[in-house]
């Protein structure tokens, strides 16, 4: 007997090893799983993308070298040298008192400072500062145009960040009408002006669910649709899609830009079948946030001019294959209990009257609005469903899920979203969302054909009215447009040609205006050499050969 007493200790021994083993590979194989669920682009790797970003050294081109960083010969380096020239006279010629009014506020305001410094590559951009300031004020708007503090007038690109959707007369009215509805109540906050029982109502209606709350900002809105899915869900992570853009709190930016890591978020790669078996194994994840403004380019953050290192700029919208994307992850959400989130607050009101619910043709669980609801004011909000927005357990009084915000559902913004709400329903309006893509895809097929028939290197791709530029040939200088288009009077916002965003009030006349420029302007710039390439140039070559530089860069300390 005493002989089988180890025997026995050895076997369960071995149980338990082959136990602690199999928990093991099934944490390897699922970590794997994870891992091949990510974009495999930087993008989808936050981590790695915040590393290799502390990594980079700043370095600067000088005069010279600024106009041949791709070894262009001089005749075409002249030739890029004069026209920068000209166009450093004309922005000093026709902005002077812009300029000066942004350079008094240069160092005082942050936002100006960091705008400033990334508008073009780094490489580029403390002499495009000294010679192409702009400046960053404007004095008025009116239809469509913007005028600056020197009375001139441009075509407004910039959409306001999206919050323009109907013309900022539309807007001026809603916060005008806004206040003056509410003038009897003021600033008095935590009670409510009667217009919001009617903004709910609206809300409601439109997304098609339960509640709302209302917050400040669109960033607001997403930490508290998220702060609700944990809660409700008792689960931790959020997943997000690789390159989507949900406002700055630290939980939906994991990547370059936060200091901190998100611990408790999964960056997935988007329209991807891994990313669904992931969302079906996992049993941590709360919810799910879709921007739908990632169908103009999945996998990919918005573009900006600053990383318009090459001509690698893509977008392929694909409005199915989205939409049939978005009805597989919704499924996948209802069978696993995940709480999927549409995140409308840029293309909501935008893309169809009931958002990118209506536009696709899918059901989210909550949605978060923001930009454009409140007629021009700052604002924020969150629909869900019932059981997803109470704040509170009747069975656990002490286990709640807190929100506040001083001016959440402040008087004044809220009578503009009463005035904006009810004026969406208005034919005029109503109007405007009929044939919605079918004018905008025309628009953009126009404007290419020109683009083609002048014979430059540029071209759009465009959801609705969103647009971006891309580039059809390889070259380091096609951040150099955002200059020759404003100098044609097309105002873009801080990330130049990666985004433009069109009023809906566009008329045929004042597009075709826009499109005129903007071949004038790219015209332009082809004349002035910026499009040349060497033979055999490729984004590839470019790429490998910043890359040779930074490592040079770096080696040298
Ligand atoms: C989809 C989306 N979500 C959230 C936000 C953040 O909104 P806000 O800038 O109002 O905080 C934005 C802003 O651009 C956005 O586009």
């Amino acid at each position: 007997m005493a002989a089988m007493e180890p025997n026995l200790v050895t076997y369960a021994l071995y149980g338990l090893a082959a136990l602690v083993l199999v928990w093991l590979l099934a944490k390897v194989k699922r970590r794997l799983e994870l891992s091949m669920a990510k974009h495999p682009s930087l993008t989808g790797h936050a981590r790695m993308s915040r590393r290799i970003a502390s990594l980079i050294p700043f370095y600067e081109y000088d005069e010279s070298r600024f106009f041949n960083s791709d070894d262009a010969p001089h005749e075409v380096a002249e030739r890029r040298r004069a026209g920068f020239a000209r166009l450093a006279r004309l922005y000093e010629e026709r902005f002077p008192k812009t300029r000066l009014a942004t350079a008094k506020v240069q160092g005082s305001i942050s936002d100006v400072q960091f705008t400033d410094v990334y508008r073009v590559p780094f490489q580029y951009s403390r002499i495009v500062r000294e010679k192409l300031r702009a400046g960053t004020f404007v004095e008025s708007s009116s239809g469509v145009t913007l005028t600056d503090l020197d009375g001139n007038r441009f075509y407004d690109l910039t959409g306001s960040y999206g919050v323009n959707v109907f013309g900022y007369d539309f807007y001026k009215e809603c916060m005008e009408r806004g206040l003056a509805r509410t003038r009897d109540l003021g600033p008095v906050l935590g009670s409510y002006h009667p217009v919001v029982a009617y903004n709910v109502e609206r809300l409601k209606q439109i997304s098609g669910l339960d509640e709302v709350s209302f917050h400040m900002s669109g960033t607001e809105a997403v930490m508290q649709a998220v702060r609700l899915a944990r809660y409700h869900t008792r689960r931790t992570h959020l997943v997000r899609f690789s390159g989507a853009y949900h406002g700055w709190w630290g939980d939906v930016q994991p990547g370059i830009g936060n200091p901190q890591p998100a611990r408790e978020t999964y960056t997935l790669s988007d329209m991807s079948e891994r990313a669904l078996h992931v969302l079906r194994t996992r049993r941590n994840i709360a919810c799910v946030l879709v921007n739908p403004s990632q169908a103009m380019h999945p996998n990919a953050s918005p573009s900006s001019d600053s990383a318009l290192v090459d001509s690698g700029r893509g977008s392929h919208f694909d409005k199915a294959a989205y939409a049939e994307w978005l009805k597989r992850l919704r499924a996948v959400c209802t069978e696993r209990g995940i709480v999927l989130i549409f995140d409308d607050v840029f293309v909501g009101f935008r893309l169809a009257p009931g958002g990118s619910q209506e536009y696709f043709g899918v059901k989210a669980d909550m949605v978060t609005y923001g930009k454009t609801l409140a007629g021009g004011w700052p604002v924020g909000a969150v629909c869900g469903r019932a059981d997803l927005m109470k704040r509170f357990r009747d069975d656990r009084p002490a286990d709640i899920c807190f929100a506040r915000g001083t001016f959440n559902s402040h008087p004044g913004v809220m009578g503009a979203m009463a005035e904006f709400l009810e004026r969406i329903e208005t034919p005029e309006i109503r109007e405007l969302y009929v044939d919605l893509d079918s004018v905008w895809d025309g628009r953009t097929e126009h404007l290419n054909r020109r683009l083609a028939e002048a014979g430059v290197p540029v071209r759009i791709a465009n959801m609705s009215s969103i647009w971006t530029v891309l580039y059809t040939k390889p070259s380091r200088y096609n951040w150099m447009l955002q200059y020759y288009l404003r100098a044609e009077g097309l105002a873009l916002s801080w990330i130049g040609t990666g985004r433009l965003i069109f009023s809906l009030n566009y008329t045929q006349a004042d597009f075709d205006a826009v499109a005129d420029r903007f071949v004038a302007a790219a015209k332009a710039m082809e004349a002035d050499g910026w499009w040349w390439s060497p033979p055999g140039a490729s984004n590839k070559t470019i790429r490998r050969r910043i890359l040779r530089e930074i490592v040079a860069h770096r080696l040298r300390g």
